[in-house]
């Protein structure tokens, strides 16, 4: 059996989920929905599917078994509502939504429905974080220390002036930290394995002129068993550079540069893992470097989670054990105090 699956929202992360799909065995991309109608049209055309402006109509007409939640923040809890109360497994893109509340109505919509609820962190899956990962499991780097987090990206005024949603924060509900930095504070929550005691933070509005949502955001988490991140996350820099991940760990330090890692253990030994070409598709248009490679991979694994009858390795309550540290930043920042989880 072939799952029928549907996108809503053709803008810039659209190509990526639609070639993951096509490159997907056992999956068909049956429609897609914007109710921009020309990039909906265009978007079928090249697809060869139905397409929609009305999602709403969509799930009537379509008898869709899973759908991508592709568009602006805010719209992610009403559209994944609606599709699983509709009986239809969801696969929104991270953030799963700009409210906690909204997150909790999502993941007991799916419960109620008995219906999968994933959401895109795809960083997790690439080489590098898998390979750091593996040696914190078998024990090898033994226990994180410390981690140092340094983003530093460019988004123009253009960025902002072309979107109707994004630097505005019932839309967006953040700046750099919930729609940029939440992959890198995704991956080292899931890397350090241990709860949140609790985050001290600062954020501000340094640079942008046009928005209402912070461009700089830094501070401390810390972790119950006594690791913790230091954080300095910024998207006013002249270009969009390498992000700075370090781990410090008990036998050895683990750096991770964009889609790759080295881990140079204290005894000498090393150990190194970046993507393979030939693993990997070509996403097509639009496609940004920094997103880098691996959402094919968990968009597999969502299925193969959907085949095997259980829950996807990155389902809504996942999700927002990261969404509650990010939160607990902007709190903190807010409240000028130390939030604990
Ligand atoms: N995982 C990643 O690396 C990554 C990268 C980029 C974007 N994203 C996420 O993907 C999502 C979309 O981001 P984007 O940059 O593609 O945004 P975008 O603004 O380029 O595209 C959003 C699309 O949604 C459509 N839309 C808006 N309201 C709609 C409605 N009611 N019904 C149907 N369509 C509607 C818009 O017309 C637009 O085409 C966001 O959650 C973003 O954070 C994730």
């Amino acid at each position: 059996m072939k799952f029928r699956v549907g996108l809503i929202g053709c803008g810039n992360i659209f190509s990526v989920h639609a070639e993951s799909l096509v490159n997907t065995p056992g999956v068909e991309l049956a429609s897609v929905c914007d109710i921009n109608l020309s990039r909906a049209s265009k978007a079928a055309k090249k697809y060869k599917c139905h397409f929609y402006t009305d999602y709403n109509r969509m799930f009537k007409e379509e008898k869709l078994d899973s759908v991508h939640i592709l568009t602006p923040h805010y719209l992610h809890p009403p559209m994944t509502i609606r599709a699983l109360k509709n009986k239809i497994n969801v696969l929104t893109e991270k953030p799963i939504s700009i409210d906690p509340k909204d997150a909790e109505k999502m993941i007991k919509a799916a419960k109620d429905n008995k219906v999968r609820l994933g959401v895109i962190f795809q960083n997790r899956y690439n080489p590098g974080s898998q390979l750091v990962k593996k040696n914190l499991l078998n024990g090898k780097l033994g226990k994180v220390k410390a981690v140092k987090l340094f983003v530093t990206y460019h988004k123009p005024d253009s960025y902002y002036k072309t979107s109707n949603w994004k630097g505005r924060l019932d839309k967006e509900g953040g700046g750099v930290l919930i729609d940029q930095a939440i992959h890198f504070i995704d991956v080292l929550r899931w890397l350090i394995d241990d709860k949140v005691d609790y985050v001290e933070a600062n954020t501000s509005r340094r640079m942008h002129k046009l928005i209402e949502v912070e461009d700089l955001a830094e501070g401390v988490i810390k972790f119950k068993k006594g690791a913790y991140i230091c954080f300095y996350l910024m998207n006013f820099y002249s270009f969009d550079a390498d992000p700075e991940i370090e781990i410090d760990c008990e036998n050895g330090r683990a750096k991770i540069i964009k889609d790759s890692a080295r881990i140079s253990f204290y005894n000498g030994k090393e150990l190194k893992a970046g993507p393979k070409p030939r693993e990997y598709i070509d996403y097509g248009e639009n496609r940004k470097d920094y997103w880098g490679v691996c959402h094919w991979i968990q968009i597999k694994e969502f299925y193969k989670a959907l085949r095997e009858n259980r829950e996807p390795e990155v389902n809504g309550e996942e999700a927002l054990k990261t969404q509650r540290i990010v939160w607990n930043i902007y709190k903190a920042a807010r409240e000028r105090r130390r939030v604990r989880s």
